[in-house]
């Protein structure tokens, strides 16, 4: 059989696919419709130090192509995380790779601190896609110096792998990820949801209870891998891409455009088993293409 195993920094993942955190909550609820034993790793949902309510509903659309989400980080906190998820997840062979987000920096390195000396955490998936409330609003994630320094903080903070995980909405992703890896980031992921919004004609108001949210699903994979390209030709450390994948055909375009994992998380939804039915579709690809292992795919795009 061709060997699916792939290297996300000091993480050594079975195969490239992974759930994309918030679309596969703590894994409890899959636990019982796949084996979890199966998937390259298991990303939580993002979590942050107090537990938090999310937005008003309604909280999700269903989108031309894709959906719109506004579920506000909704999470169970850090002390609830820690004493009733991260257990039930430690029992599956998967590395787990806990993602999450704070309002301020030194919200972040509180949460990358306290997990980094629990047991059964491989990585840290740091959400940067949320407003800093010390700086107006502004984005961890939306320009070069606030990720260099949040990156920074947080390699400081924890022994553990950091993930830094950005949006595709910036001016310069280049720039914004040399930024990360300068500072010692393991990894990058590219791409959050896109900010988006609909509306409701007959009410005339709109149809997210958060007003705005974020677009995922196929509607913005040509923009995830396009991000994910640019990403891969800036730095060396390894990219996990997201953004619309539903089978494993998708799983090779980010590979080839130089991701070196993939996320999977709107087509959890529709079809739960996604996941492991790409992993089997990797395989059998490679082997119809007599490919040995799957890491000969990871930036061959030719132009
Ligand atoms: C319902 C929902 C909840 C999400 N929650 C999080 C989250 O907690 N943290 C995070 O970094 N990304 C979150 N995301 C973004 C996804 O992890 C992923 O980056 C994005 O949806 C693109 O992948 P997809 O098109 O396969 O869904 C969420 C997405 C959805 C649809």
């Amino acid at each position: 059989m061709p060997v699916l195993k792939v290297n996300v920094g000091p993480l050594e993942l079975q195969n490239p696919v992974m759930p994309a955190a918030g679309t596969f909550g703590y894994g409890e609820e899959y636990a019982a419709l796949i084996d979890l034993n199966k998937v390259g790793a298991i990303v939580t949902k993002g979590i942050s130090l107090e537990p938090q309510q999310g937005n008003p509903s309604p909280r999700i659309w269903e989108t031309c192509g894709g959906m719109l989400n506004s579920i506000g980080l909704h999470n169970v906190g850090l002390e609830i995380f820690v004493q009733e998820k991260l257990p039930f997840l430690r029992q599956y062979k998967a590395p787990i790779i806990v993602n999450f987000f704070g309002r301020t920096t030194d919200e972040y390195v509180e949460v990358a601190d306290r997990l980094s000396t629990l047991e059964g955490i491989a990585a840290l998936e740091a959400n940067l896609s949320c407003p800093n409330i010390k700086e107006g609003g502004i984005h961890f994630g939306s320009n070069a110096q606030s990720v260099a320094k949040t990156t920074n903080l947080l390699i400081k903070s924890t022994e553990l792998p950091v993930i830094i995980k950005l949006s595709s909405q910036v001016s310069n992703i280049k720039e914004i990820v040399m930024a990360a890896e300068g500072e010692g980031a393991h990894a990058i992921t590219l791409i959050n949801s896109v900010p988006a919004m609909a509306i409701d004609l007959d009410r005339m108001r709109p149809l997210l209870g958060g007003v705005t949210g974020g677009l995922s699903g196929p509607a913005i994979k040509p923009i995830a891998l396009k991000t994910v390209w640019e990403a891969a030709s800036a730095v060396k450390i390894p990219i996990i891409g997201a953004g619309g994948i539903r089978d494993y055909k998708d799983v090779l375009e980010f590979l080839l455009v130089g991701a070196t994992a993939v996320q999977v998380g709107t087509a959890n939804f529709t079809n739960p088993k996604t996941m492991l039915e790409i992993v089997e579709g990797l395989e059998l690809f490679l082997k119809q293409r007599g490919i040995n292992e799957i890491k000969e795919m990871i930036g061959g795009l030719e132009l």
